[in-house]
């Protein structure tokens, strides 16, 4: 064919997700595979979850509902704020890719940190964004940096709070900074993945800012992690409802399914299950940090249920052999962090086949 694709696809790199379990025992021929990689939750939905997948199955003969009513109301419940103040996506993939279609014109910028989630610049490179990237010090935010890296055709400054992949935050102080000096006609973007697993302490809680009035800021959140859903994909954002009509307009007229709008809603109202999800979570990073304390194995601090681990100059090979071992992590060579892997808490078990794996893979390696 013919060049005739958006120019904008040479530079840019397919996301690669994490390895699926079937695909690993398929391919290394193993009966026993943990998957590690994708910041999942450690347990399946919550029993009443399922019920409610199960109940609107029934009803898959019809479209879903495009203005998703009843999770909207849901969520709004929750956060006391308006239905019109919430978008809805397929993921919170969606929502963010949904967003920069919106508003990013050929050559307008964004400014993001280095490392953080790929998603970001894969999607605002799709729109012809020129993406600034930086870099953090010491795997922490570079606000200063970032404020600077803003200029007359920056569209949004967008913030993984708490990161992936490093797990850390930007907190109270740093966000009340931003706020201060951001130009109301940038958006400032917190993609809130993990906000259930972030708050407390100095960690901001962001909705009371939008509620205050600060109307270009973007809160993107998700119930993929703590809430079990991955596989469905339902995610949501907080934003003025100016922009969330412009979003409307954007947007797929079905991007949320309907079998994914009733889990959301039913997982919204199980809040003793989601409780659960984060003891097991907290518990398995705990075990996670002693156990790298015990091997002398640097990690970063993280807000989330992920953890950024140093192995050496050797994570592809080392990533490798803890797949063998029926172990899959997240070798995090694709975000520019050779020597590193990530590795999110799961259940006891199989946060006792990763010690047991890592501690091997280390031992051979020496
Ligand atoms: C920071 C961050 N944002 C967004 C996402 C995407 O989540 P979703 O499943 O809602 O699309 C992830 C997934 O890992 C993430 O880490």
């Amino acid at each position: 064919m013919k060049r005739i694709w958006k120019k904008s696809l040479d530079e840019i790199n397919p996301y690669i997700p994490g390895k699926p379990i079937e695909e690993v025992k398929r391919e290394l021929g193993l009966s026993d595979v943990v998957k590690l990689a994708s910041n999942e939750s450690p347990l399946p939905p919550s029993p009443k979850v399922i019920e409610a997948i199960k109940r609107e199955a029934a009803n898959v003969n019809r479209y879903p509902d495009g203005g998703g009513f009843y999770l909207k109301k849901a969520i709004s419940g929750k956060l006391g704020l308006p239905a019109a103040n919430i978008v809805l996506g397929n993921g919170s993939d969606e929502v963010l890719t949904t967003l920069l279609r919106t508003f990013i014109e050929p050559g307008d910028e964004i400014v993001i940190a280095k490392p953080t989630f790929l998603m970001y610049k894969i999607s605002a490179a799709i729109e012809g964004a020129v993406v600034r990237e930086v870099p953090m010090i010491d795997f922490k935010y570079d606000i200063d940096g970032m404020l600077k890296a803003l200029g007359p055709r920056t569209k949004a400054l967008i913030i993984a709070n708490p990161d992936n992949p490093t797990g850390t935050y930007v907190n109270i102080g740093q966000l009340e900074r931003i706020i201060e000096e951001l130009s109301p006609d940038i958006l400032l973007v917190l993609d809130e993945a993990y906000y259930e697993m972030a708050r407390g302490g100095d960690y901001p809680e962001s909705v009371d800012y939008f509620k205050k009035g600060m109307n270009n800021l973007v809160i993107a959140r998700t119930f993929s992690k703590v809430y079990a859903l991955a596989g469905l994909r339902a995610g949501y954002a907080i934003m003025d409802k100016d922009i969330a009509a412009l979003y409307d307009k954007v947007r797929d007229p079905f991007n949320v399914n309907s079998i994914a709008q009733a889990a959301a809603i039913a997982a919204l109202e199980d809040e003793a299950y989601m409780n659960k999800v984060l003891d097991i979570i907290r518990k398995g990073k705990e075990r996670f940090y002693s156990f790298f304390e015990n091997m002398g194995v640097e990690f970063i601090n993280s807000r989330t249920n992920f953890v950024l681990v140093k192995i050496g100059a050797d994570s592809s090979p080392f990533s490798k052999a803890l797949l063998k071992k029926g172990v899959i992590v997240r070798d995090m060579s694709a975000w520019g962090l050779d020597g590193y892997i990530r590795v999110n808490a799961g259940t006891e078990s199989e946060n006792d086949k990763f010690c047991q794996a890592f501690e091997e893979a280390l031992g051979e390696r020496r």
